[in-house]
Formats: structure tokens, sequence, C-alpha cells
């Protein structure tokens, strides 16, 4: 039996506003619509591997509300193992999510109980953690969660996938310990302490060879409608064009990509492969509302990619 990808992360509800366009500091904009999505970095991972026939596990806390319920309830509809999903005093992660016609968005997350994810959670978990394929985390928990994941993967040689969001500093003795680290480009530049600016080809290379430089086994830049960056250990370098869709919601596109990244490599597919094969997965998720929701199935992929072969132009 093959292992099972665990997930060690964030689990929110998603509070969704669609608007004509994303406010400014101190300005007022009438919303055009309202809607409420089961989110939170590390379930929209759990769930996109779920869902392209991954075995997973999440590790996270939930918080004694009815948000919690719900939450879990959507793990669990995607064939996710919830055993490791704590429910504690307080409340839930909740995220307020404002997205524009043109799919773009913008997050503030209010921790919740994903705050009270602790190094002894990872402690109590650790048969669980320790029997991972793959292991894929994010920064919505505390980062003393992350980085003594981190020490534990390293030691045990599991490979570690983290997602840099929301971006911060991160030590170098984290970033030792991380196999796949998969930043946008906002995160790229924060993570590199450069002011945000959009990476030309140049500075794409540039930026991954600097994140290597601190420490990653490998890097993969995730550029949105311009596709992806594959910087291996082993000297590739490699801009994978994104697939042309219309994005009707960009949120968790990322997530999707991740998921779906740890399946492929899960199912022995080559680096490069996998990443192609994982942005397919983010492009169909983009056509969609919401976070979970937006996760394709495995044929859902698979026709995808037939459609797009057949199309030819799908790509860009
Ligand atoms: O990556 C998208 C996610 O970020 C949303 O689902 C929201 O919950 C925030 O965590």
């Amino acid at each position: 039996m093959s292992k099972r990808i665990v997930v060690v992360g964030s689990i929110n509800l998603d509070l969704v506003a669609a608007t004509p366009r994303i406010p400014i500091a101190g300005e007022t904009v009438a919303g055009l619509s309202f809607r409420t999505f089961p989110g939170g970095k590390g379930a929209n991972q759990a769930v996109a591997a779920a869902r392209v026939g991954g075995a997973v596990s999440m590790v996270g806390k939930l918080g004694a509300d009815a948000f919690g319920v719900q939450l879990r309830e959507s793990l669990e509809e995607s064939n996710v193992n919830t055993e490791a999903v704590e429910v504690v005093p307080g409340s839930s992660g909740v995220a307020l999510i404002t997205t524009d016609p043109k799919g773009q968005n913008a997050i503030t997350v209010v921790a919740g109980a994903n705050a009270q994810l602790s190094p002894a959670d990872i402690d109590a978990n650790i048969d669980l953690i320790r029997s991972a394929g793959i292991l894929l985390t994010q920064l919505e928990i505390p980062l003393a969660t992350v980085d003594y994941l981190a020490a534990i993967a390293a030691q045990e040689r599991i490979p570690l996938i983290l997602d840099p969001a929301p971006a911060r500093f991160l030590p170098p003795s984290l970033l030792k310990s991380v196999d796949w680290l998969t930043p946008n480009e906002t995160e790229t530049c924060i993570l590199l302490g450069r002011g945000p600016q959009e990476l030309s080809e140049n500075l794409t290379q540039d930026a991954a060879n600097a994140l290597l430089d601190c420490g990653s086994r490998n890097v993969i830049l995730k550029l949105g409608d311009r596709g992806c960056y594959v910087a291996l250990a082993d000297g590739t370098r490699q801009l994978l064009p994104a697939y042309a869709v219309k994005a009707v919601d960009t949120t968790a596109a990322g997530d999707a990509f991740n998921g779906a990244f740890a399946v492929a490599l899960m199912n022995g597919l080559e680096p490069l492969e996998s990443a192609s094969w994982a942005a397919a997965v983010a492009a169909i998720s983009v056509t969609r509302p919401g976070a979970q929701a937006s996760m394709p199935t495995a044929s859902e992929v698979a026709r995808f990619l037939e459609d797009s072969h057949c199309s030819k132009s799908t790509r860009v």
C-alpha cells in the first residue's frame, strides 16, 4: 500500500464578498454577492490532494463552533482522514476574502483555533507523521510548529513541501529542511527581503537561485497566469507556461497546485511532469468559485488535459 500524504496546517471558513474591484485603504465598495466556503491553506491542499486520488490525513485544529462542524464535514466529504483534527475551545479560523471580476483576491486571515496547533500536537501525532510519504505545510499555523515539523521531516528523510504563505521571513535552519519551497511572486519578494515587483524572466531565475541559496533543496515559483518556474537541486531551470483559462476566482489556486504536486510525486512522476500536471489542476480550480469547492477530481483533470491537447492553443 502506498504511503499517505500528511498535511499539517490551517483550516478556515472563507467569508467571500465578490466586488466590482478590491477596495483601497479607507474606501467602501458595494459588494455584488456573499458566500461562505470551506478553506484554509492546509485544508485546501488536503482536499486538492484527496480529490485527485491521494490518500490524505490532516493534522489541524478546529474551534468549538458551527464553522468547525462544517469544516470537518467538507474534509471528510473529500475523503480526507480527520482523526488528527482536534476541536479546541474558541472559534475556528476564518478568512475574509474580497474577489474582483478578474478573479483576483485580497485575504485577511484570523487564525482562531489554528494558532493553537503546537509542537506538542506534532508529538501527539508522531506515528502518523513518521509514516507519511510526503508532508505538506504552510504558514497559517505557528512558526514554531512548522519549524518542529521540518526538523522531524529532515530527521526521518520525509520530503517536505512548504508553501510559505502568508509570507514572512524564515530562518535558514528551517529552509534547509525543506525539499520543495513553493512561493508565489509576492511571497518570493518578501522571503528575499525585496520590495514587491513583477518578476521578469531574468529576475525569476535570479529569485529562484537566491531562494535555493537560502537552503531549500528545490524551488517552484508560482507565477499565476504566467505559469510556474521550476528550479531543481540538479540544476534544472524551467518555466512551465500556464494553461489559458478564464479565471473566475483564483483563491486557493496555489493550494490546488501543492496538493496535486504531492500526489504526482507520490505516483512516481518526475518533478517537471508533476509540476505540469499540478498546473493543470490549479488551472481548473481558478475557473470555479471557492477554495475547496474548486478542486477537481482526477477524471476532470484527465478530460481537461485531453481537451487542451486537442485545442493545442490552450497552453500559452
Ligand atoms: O490559499 C487560500 C486560502 O487562504 C483561503 O481558503 C483562506 O482560508 C486563506 O487561508
